[in-house]
């Protein structure tokens, strides 16, 4: 079999982590890249020697569709328009960036037209395939169930534009702490209800932040789960960058009956149980072994290799968004 060839839309802060997998990836080439800002989609062509280079996804779709095993699409939350449309029409599988969207009815469609097409598809959920990750699915069964999980993400104002305004991010929860309650479903199955909360007035639009900033401070969300697990999940974007030295730590604390599971985020995680305490160190970069199971299940057409696929990662989506609805009314909201 030849090389899987790569579109890459949108070539920003994201799409950087996942070109370091392709440039080592013998087996893979990237024939097409597209960016609106033009010192992106050159420095992206650089690196893999591409010479088909556009402004954005429709150049390269009109173009280069033939050429395609699989598009990656990394843009930001608001700017999704027809990129997955186009793709299910041409019959292209894709890998999409999590937050895919923020707008659940769009995703719906995007969702319903890929199970018609019966599409490959992968999600950018890298902690789902972390070494970490592996070792507390296989080491959590063996105890009994049931216990109290804290999560926290807890830092600064990313660096890129669209976090100004929750209309462009969707929120903390959704844009950046998703990660962690996708990783809660992936351990704990489908939550049963949420409950959030959220807080607005350390950061002071116009000082440090744009003018229209309107993102929350940060929010605090309670999942319960079945087996008597319940999880709380605090966001917060407040902390000023001179004290990230003492950034507050990222990740879960699970506590089972006679297990706790510290895992820190994306580092490493501590097992603590009445015999021993264990400190195992992350082996492996988990956006690379991301890609790889996308190249492989292309490759293969084992779609179990991919551990979220776009109807999976909705679920997560749709959570996060209930979440934003009951951090706006006060309501608990229950999943059927
Ligand atoms: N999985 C993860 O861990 C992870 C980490 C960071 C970001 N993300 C997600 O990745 C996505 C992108 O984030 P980012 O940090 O790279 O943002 P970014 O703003 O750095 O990059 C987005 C790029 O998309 C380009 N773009 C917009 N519309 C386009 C179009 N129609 N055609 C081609 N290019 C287009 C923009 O010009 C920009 O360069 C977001 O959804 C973000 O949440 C995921």
């Amino acid at each position: 079999m030849g090389k899987i060839r790569l579109g890459l839309i949108g070539c920003g802060g994201r799409a950087k982590a996942h070109m370091k997998s392709w440039v080592k990836m013998e087996n893979v080439a990237v024939v097409a890249v597209a960016d609106p800002i033009e010192e992106r989609r050159v420095a992206a062509a650089q690196m893999f020697g591409c010479t088909n280079i556009y402004a954005n996804h429709t150049e390269l779709y009109d173009n280069c569709a033939k050429e395609l095993d699989a598009v990656i699409i990394c843009v930001e939350p608001t700017a999704h328009a027809d990129i997955e449309l186009r793709a299910i029409e041409l019959g292209i599988p894709f890998l999409v960036e999590k937050p895919m969207t923020l707008d659940l009815d769009f995703a719906d469609r995007i969702a319903a037209g890929v199970k018609e097409k019966n599409l490959i598809t992968c999600v950018g959920f890298q902690d789902r395939y972390q070494d970490l990750t592996d070792i507390i699915k296989e080491e959590m069964p063996k105890h009994k169930p049931g216990g109290l999980v804290w999560g926290s993400w807890v830092g600064g104002i990313p660096g890129v534009w669209w976090w100004q305004k929750k209309d462009d991010c969707g929120g903390q929860l959704v844009e950046q702490n998703i990660h962690l309650l996708d990783e809660l479903r992936y351990l704990f199955g489908e939550p049963l209800s949420v409950y959030a909360t959220a807080s607005r007035g350390i950061v002071k639009a116009g000082e440090g932040a744009s003018a229209e900033y309107d993102t929350d401070d940060h929010s605090t969300a309670v999942f319960r789960f079945p087996n008597n697990v319940t999880a709380t999940l605090v966001s917060g974007c407040y902390i000023k960058p001179q004290q990230n030295a003492r950034r507050p730590r990222c990740g879960l604390y699970i506590t089972l009956e006679d297990i706790i599971f510290d895992y820190r985020l994306r580092n490493n995680l501590i097992i603590e149980t009445p015999a021993e305490t264990r400190d195992i160190p992350r082996k492996a970069d988990q956006t690379e072994t991301l890609d790889v199971a996308f190249i492989k299940a292309l490759e293969t057409g084992d779609r179990s290799l991919i551990r979220s696929d776009y109807e999976d990662a909705l679920k997560s989506l749709k959570i996060c968004f209930a979440a934003n609805k009951s951090m706006e009314t006060g309501e608990v909201i229950y999943f059927d």
